[in-house]
């Protein structure tokens, strides 16, 4: 990271140091993303914060927390920023919709929409909107519109978007974002899918969507009537361990999982590489059916040894009607070119639970090693179709998805 002792005279030249660095990570790919972050001076939309944070390239910055501290509004790290815009393909003259101000991203799309473009950019915490006014007002970003609302509720008044850009994690997809986008219209929204979040770019697919792009990302969560609070199920003692659980998940029985810990422990190796984390979350999280879900665990448990690094960060886990579970490990292993997957299993079915985990992971490594191999799908309730979709219930659709 450059020290830095003069805003005005280092600005532009970190703007041109985080490009580069951006487009070495893989998040510009394009000339027109890169002018864009080029142009906008990012530390006009943080007043004060130190510039060497304003300009490292995979750095967030909370800009308010709620009274138990967790953040509700941050600017968004410029990588993620910078993915998302380029999975958007904003051409000048478009009209775009930003989820959650800031006044910084709205600006780069400015930017990108040029002078014959139109950029709404809507909060609900009025906070954040006069702070996003008066940051676009001072970096000369005027042209930009800025409003108080509950985006979940589109924007009453405004015509259809080409483009919505959604920055703040979403649990589903409400109606209004796919009313008040144009018919080849895109969205691009962060969606919690089974305690994980992907960020889609989704296009109109026949009543519903279908994505054209996803990658792996984070975001405060969204508030307001789309606001949705995840479960998680405490098994150990002070939350040492547990599950996260989405609505309408099945019921999970804390002292049947609990049990299974202590008895049997089964460790099984697929003979696969171990590849590609984030794509084969996805796939072991939405091919295991609604019995994989998140296991967390407490660095102390993983300390003693009682559950391996995986389970730290999250890791997908496979449980049984008896609260038998598995959950994925690697380890080195030259013959695979790198790491090869396996998983730990516990409990009276251990041996039966490794074994469709370790099927699961064989079937990844044979057919889907690669990125962008899943198809997201969204299907409205209340369309056609609706009853003949299997995938991941939410409040106004399912979300299906294909791996190919
Ligand atoms: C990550 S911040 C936005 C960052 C911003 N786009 C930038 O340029 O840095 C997420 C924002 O979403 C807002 N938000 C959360 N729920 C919302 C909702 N239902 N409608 C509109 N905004 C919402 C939060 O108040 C927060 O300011």
């Amino acid at each position: 990271m450059t020290t830095v002792r003069d805003s005005r005279d280092f600005s532009p030249q970190l703007r041109a140091a985080m490009v580069s660095e951006l487009r070495s990570m893989g998040a510009i790919t394009s000339d027109r993303v890169a002018q864009a972050v080029a142009a906008v001076p990012r530390h006009l939309f943080v007043p004060g914060q130190p510039l060497e944070a304003v300009y490292a390239a995979d750095h967030a910055l909370v800009i308010k927390r709620d009274p138990d501290g967790a953040a509700t509004s941050s600017l968004s790290s410029a990588h993620i920023q910078s993915v998302m815009l380029e999975q958007a393909e904003i051409v000048p003259g478009m009209r775009v919709l930003e989820i959650g101000s800031g006044g910084y991203n709205a600006a780069l799309i400015a930017e990108l929409v040029g002078e014959t473009g139109e950029v709404v950019s809507i909060d609900i915490d009025p906070e954040i909107t006069e702070r996003a006014r008066a940051c676009l007002d001072s970096a000369g970003y005027e042209r930009v519109k800025v409003v108080v609302g509950d985006a979940e509720h589109g924007v009453p008044g405004e015509d259809a978007f080409d483009r919505i850009v959604v920055t703040a994690g979403a649990w589903d997809i409400p109606p209004a974002w796919r009313t008040q986008l144009t018919a080849r219209g895109r969205l691009i929204v962060p969606l919690r899918l089974k305690g994980v979040t992907r960020t889609i770019a989704f296009e109109a697919d026949g009543e519903g969507l279908a994505s054209v792009s996803y990658l792996l990302s984070g975001f405060v969560p969204m508030q307001g009537d789309g606001q949705h609070h995840e479960r998680v199920l405490a098994v150990g003692d002070d939350e040492s361990w547990g599950l996260r659980v989405d609505e309408g998940a099945p019921d999970f029985d804390a002292a049947g999982l609990r049990a299974a810990l202590v008895h049997t422990r089964v460790e099984r190796w697929s003979g696969a590489a171990f590849d590609l984390p984030d794509e084969l979350e996805l796939f072991l999280l939405t091919r295991g059916g609604p019995h994989m879900v998140m296991l967390h665990a407490r660095q102390a448990l993983v300390e003693q040894g009682v559950f391996a690094p995986s389970a730290l960060r999250g890791v997908p886990v496979l449980v049984s009607d008896d609260g038998s579970f598995a959950y994925r490990i690697k380890r080195e292993n030259p013959d695979v070119g790198g790491f090869e997957s396996g998983v730990i299993a516990h409990g009276p079915a251990a041996g039966q639970v490794a074994d469709e985990y370790v099927d699961l992971l064989r079937h990844w490594a044979r057919d889907h090693p690669r990125r962008g191999a899943a198809t997201i799908g969204y299907i409205p309730t209340g369309g056609p179709t609706e009853h003949a979709v299997e995938g991941i219930p939410k409040r106004h659709g399912t979300v299906a998805i294909t791996w190919c």
